[in-house]
């Protein structure tokens, strides 16, 4: 496809970002996890370039990275836009397509915090891409491509933050396989102001699993049960979810995922009458969640006198979107 037929063309597209409601680390065993997209969103736009380059632009790190077409899967320590470049990489290879291309990604998201923000990059650009060469959208198509984008970037990965930033709502992940909720309810995200690393945290559980089998298996197995549970609850409109995450919580702290940090914030949630709080993610830093429906005001105020990003969200039933298509 030549990018003279696509001249004056431009197409923005967003994703959600998520939080892990239930389940994190133990869905890496084959359990079960409940995730729900909220409305902070990333904003990708693309448009054409009449060369072989690829420019990127993130307000995020506030930096112009150009690439020609044949730098687009050469990554180096400490890269920046793996995962655009990856999703454009596999894009143009299945859509037959070479042009060169501007990119600019607004983002609601902090990165490395356990919002997804690398699975919403990559599938607003996907999903861009496809308004911008007239590719018939098929958010199948999208979530496939962006889970392979992150397969390739990061070497092992579920699903599970790919298809809810191309779906949105509620999800409940079942392997390979995912179940569509819908729910209402507020959630309180507060970011330790540590970013984490997913790779390290499961590598501490795997490690304390070996030393630790039968024990380690039980924990694992009883988050499988929570998350079963609050599924259930959801299914029936029963939204007592709190003290469902407060056991999941303690049940993250014995598998070493929390810090004082993490115990702190939460201790403060709670205190300020949230129903529940946990890590939502790897833990080791990145964000929490509170879950209150009565007291959002007292835990949102509690939580802004120790962190610096603190949001108040509901759960987003708008996943992967078009914002705007031709200029
Ligand atoms: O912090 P995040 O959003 O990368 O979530 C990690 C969740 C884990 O269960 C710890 C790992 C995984 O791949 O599911």
């Amino acid at each position: 496809m030549q990018p003279s037929s696509l001249r004056n063309k431009r197409s923005t597209a967003s994703a959600p970002a998520k939080v892990i409601l239930f389940g994190e680390h133990a869905v890496v065993y084959n359990k079960l996890a409940l995730v729900c997209a909220i409305d902070k969103r990333v904003y990708v736009t693309v448009e054409p370039l009449q060369n072989d380059t690829i420019e990127i632009f993130s307000d995020q790190y506030n930096a112009l990275e150009k690439y020609s077409l044949k730098e687009l899967d050469i990554f180096r320590k400490g890269d920046r836009y793996r995962y655009i470049r990856k999703a454009i990489s596999l894009f143009f290879k299945d859509f037959d397509i070479k042009s060169g291309l501007r990119i600019n990604i607004k983002s609601e998201i902090p990165p490395a915090s356990g919002l997804g923000s690398s699975a919403s990059v990559s599938v607003a650009t996907i999903l861009a891409m496809m308004d911008l060469f007239d590719i018939k959208i098929d958010y199948r198509k999208v979530a496939e491509l962006a889970y392979k984008t992150e397969l390739s970037v990061q070497g092992i990965a579920s699903r599970t933050d790919t298809a809810i930033a191309t779906y949105g709502g509620v999800l409940f992940i079942n392997g390979d396989e995912f179940e569509m909720l819908t729910a209402e309810f507020p959630l309180i995200v507060a970011h330790t102001g540590k970013e984490k690393s997913t790779k390290l945290m499961v590598e501490k559980v795997r490690s304390l699993r070996e030393r630790y089998p039968n024990i380690v298996d039980r924990i694992i197995d009883a988050i499988g049960e929570i998350t079963k549970s609050a599924r259930d609850k959801i299914l029936l409109r029963d939204y007592n979810l709190g003290e469902l995450m407060n056991i999941n919580q303690s049940l993250l702290r014995a598998l070493g995922v929390s810090n004082e940090r993490i115990d702190e914030m939460i201790k403060i949630a709670r205190k300020c009458s949230a129903e529940g709080a946990k890590i939502t993610g790897a833990g080791g830093g990145g964000c929490i969640i509170a879950y209150t429906r009565k007291n959002i005001e007292e835990v949102y105020r509690g939580l802004s006198r120790v962190s610096n990003f603190v949001i108040r969200t509901n759960i987003s039933n708008s996943g992967a979107r078009i914002e705007s298509g031709d200029e």
